[in-house]
């Protein structure tokens, strides 16, 4: 449950937000962020190395493994990973990479298989990655099977929610995640369903878009007309957590207003009242930022695809309507989210373009602005800060404005 502490501290926050004239007392000048953090090869080859291939990644709902034997293809980080439903109704993931000399074990996007055959020799596994048969075992001496298993990739869950992370040794998901599986109790993961997902590509750096998410300050210039009317960026809250999550909470412009696309929809009583009357938008490092409801919650996922071309995966879950045909209401919301989408991405391939040309002096971030910092120090701290370029490091100044909990 979101405690009474952490409703309090944010109604409060947003009032502080809405009385100030300055930054808080203490709280200094963002350093400029390098700008070839966003385009320098060597960067980005340290970012995928050590940032997306060793961090915990939302990949898919249970949902979308309905049986035993349900299986997707996820390659989000550059490797075929494999997620798979077991008999026992795990789910696991593992690298689709067979022992022998690296066939497939599985070729399509998703389906449902018995068990996961080999295209290449006929390698047989188990739901579970063990080796199962092997085809002229004879020409095998001394073959230990046991020792040939697919290699695990670790899978955890948040609810109905399912990560993967290829760093064998990363703590736990919710050790990972901090406050955040406690703050988010308030809607339920485990009675999250899936809803819909659909992928945009776009053509900049995948860090481009992902810091558009990370503010309401361009709420006034880009969505004028759409969610400038209804939310207040002036009394928007931020909590900075550690391990480069954070929390943005913006007030709506009167308590009462209800978003004309949740009318009607099915309503978690157990949502908190900044949760049900504000907007608060949560960042799960590095790339996942869900702007939570009572009535629906978006996923918004932040993918590299080249140095210069990403995508945004956004999908939407929903408290439980009883199974069946979706409500038919859920057009309208889809409809209102992608034309905001669309707000978000105008400007993304001008952007790129700036980031690639001379005429770019980097990121001069403001305190509105500050989980953008918080973000890129992050990313530092994963990399080590000792292997990044001189030219290309952030000064680490926000620690002391990041607290583990928002109560305390
Ligand atoms: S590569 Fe899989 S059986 Fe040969
Ligand atoms: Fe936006």
């Amino acid at each position: 449950m979101v405690s009474k502490a952490a409703v309090e501290r944010i109604k409060a926050g947003m009032q502080y937000e809405f009385a100030r004239t300055a930054p808080p007392e203490g709280f200094p000048a963002l350093p400029p962020v390098p700008g070839g953090r966003y385009t320098d090869p060597e960067f980005l080859a340290l970012e995928r190395r050590h940032l997306w291939q060793r961090s915990w990644l939302y990949a898919c709902h249970a949902d979308e493994l309905p049986q035993p034997g349900s299986f997707l293809l996820w390659k989000r980080t550059g490797s075929p990973v494999l997620i798979v439903r077991g008999k026992d109704e795990v789910i696991r993931a593992f690298y689709n990479t067979c022992q022998h000399r690296g066939g497939p074990v599985v070729k399509d996007a998703s389906g449902r298989v018995d068990g996961l055959v080999c295209q290449y020799h006929g390698w047989t596994y188990g739901l579970d990655g063990r080796l199962v048969n092997l085809r002229d075992k004879r020409d095998f001496p001394d073959f230990d099977a046991k020792c040939h298993g697919l290699a695990a990739v670790r899978c955890e869950r948040l609810g109905n929610w399912v990560f993967v992370n290829e760093d064998r040794d990363a703590p736990p998901l919710l050790d990972s995640l901090g406050e955040i599986p406690a703050m988010f109790a308030d809607i339920q993961p485990e009675q999250q369903r899936f809803v819909h997902k659909k992928t945009y590509r776009v053509k900049c750096n995948v860090k481009v878009l992902l810091d558009a998410f990370l503010e309401v300050y361009h709420l006034k210039s880009i969505h004028q007309n759409t969610v400038d009317r209804f939310l207040d960026y002036r009394g928007t809250t931020i909590h900075l957590w550690p391990g480069g999550h954070s929390l943005m909470v913006t007030p709506n412009r009167r308590p009462e207003w209800e978003d004309p696309g949740a009318r009607g929809m099915l309503k978690l009583a157990t949502a908190s009242e900044v949760t049900a009357r504000h907007n608060p938008s949560y960042h799960l490092y590095p790339n996942l930022v869900t702007p939570v409801s009572d009535s629906g919650i978006p996923f918004i996922l932040f993918w590299p695809v080249s140095s210069r071309e990403m995508d945004i995966e956004v999908v939407w879950f929903a408290p439980d309507w009883g199974g069946g045909a979706l409500p038919a209401l859920w057009e309208t919301r889809l409809a209102n989210f992608e034309r905001i989408l669309y707000e978000d991405t105008q400007f993304a391939e001008y952007i790129q373009e700036s980031v690639e040309s001379p005429g770019y002096a980097g990121l001069h971030l403001n305190y509105q602005e500050r989980r953008i910092y918080h973000w890129h120090e992050e990313l530092d701290r994963r990399i080590g800060a000792e292997r990044v370029p001189a030219a290309l490091r952030v000064q680490p100044v926000l620690a002391p404005f990041v607290k583990p909990s928002l109560a305390g």
